[in-house]
């Protein structure tokens, strides 16, 4: 039995990336499998709505529909994987030391090295990819996104390498059920890269989540940072899935 849904709700709308980029920006949520007979139906929502900007995420194992989506004005932005890992095997590496903020802490983090990571960050987004996309607008956005994480508004715990005054690598992790985090952002500073700190980070990451009782940690990232999954692939994560990235724009 099909599932009538009303056009509405074939997508929600996204107050904090609208806000960014300037657009009225939404989403085909998860549950929704987006058919061809649905296309009317969205065309004439997405208009009443004005939305500019839909994102929709299609597992790869269904692309045979990848055409009448690209017809309705759908373009192919990238893939993303999705990595996962267990945390039962975490070694604590000592070499280096790391950092965590809590929400009582007064330490002050020196904000420049962070905000030129989020640059390095929102360069290997999605949303890079998309010629349509303001560069300035997603760079602020990166930007926000760390500013939101060390306030707690976007993030549930968030460690660091380096000092405070010379933070080296950072990474923020959000929960996402009693037992399972994601790991929303993680970059060395581009003068540090390749000499290990992002793996301690992480390693050292994942062992105090271990300890506060998550047993698993998800990511999604894309396909084509290559250097991003050989990373991840050398500290234990497998991919776990993968979906096309749809944008569609006004
Ligand atoms: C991905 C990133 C965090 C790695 O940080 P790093 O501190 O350089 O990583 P490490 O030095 O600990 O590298 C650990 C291992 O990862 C792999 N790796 C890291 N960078 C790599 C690269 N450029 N090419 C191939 N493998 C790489 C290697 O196996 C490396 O071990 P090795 O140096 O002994 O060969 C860093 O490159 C970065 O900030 N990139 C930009 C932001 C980004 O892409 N974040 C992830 C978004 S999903």
């Amino acid at each position: 039995m099909s599932v009538f849904r009303k056009p509405s709700q074939l997508f929600e709308f996204l107050p904090w990336d609208s806000e960014l980029f300037r657009l009225r920006v939404a989403i085909i949520p998860k549950n929704i499998r987006l058919t061809a007979e649905r296309l009317p139906d969205l065309k004439r929502s997405l208009r009443a709505h004005e939305i500019d900007l839909l994102y929709y995420f299609r597992d790869t194992n269904s692309p045979q529909e990848v055409t009448s989506f690209a017809a309705f004005g759908f373009r192919f932005i990238d893939t993303r994987i999705i990595l996962g890992r267990t945390l039962q095997r975490v070694k604590v590496p000592q070499e280096v030391p790391m950092f965590e903020l809590r929400r009582q802490n007064e330490l002050t983090i020196h904000l420049k090295p962070l905000f030129a990571m989020s640059k390095d960050l929102a360069k290997t987004s999605r949303f890079w990819s998309d010629p349509l996309v303001q560069r300035s607008h997603i760079i602020r956005m990166y930007r926000s996104w760390v500013e939101k994480s060390l306030s707690f508004e976007r993030s549930d715990h968030f460690f660091w390498v380096g000092s405070a005054a010379d933070p080296l690598a950072f990474a923020s992790f959000t929960k996402t059920k009693p037992h399972e985090a994601t790991l929303s952002l993680i970059a060395t500073r581009r003068d540090a890269r390749r000499k290990g700190y992002g793996s301690a980070l992480l390693k050292q990451s994942l062992y105090m989540l271990h300890k506060r009782g998550i047993r698993s940690v998800h990511l999604d990232m894309q396909l084509s940072n290559a250097r991003a999954l050989a990373f991840y692939q050398a500290l234990g994560f497998r991919i776990r899935g993968s979906q096309y990235i749809f944008h569609w724009h006004r």
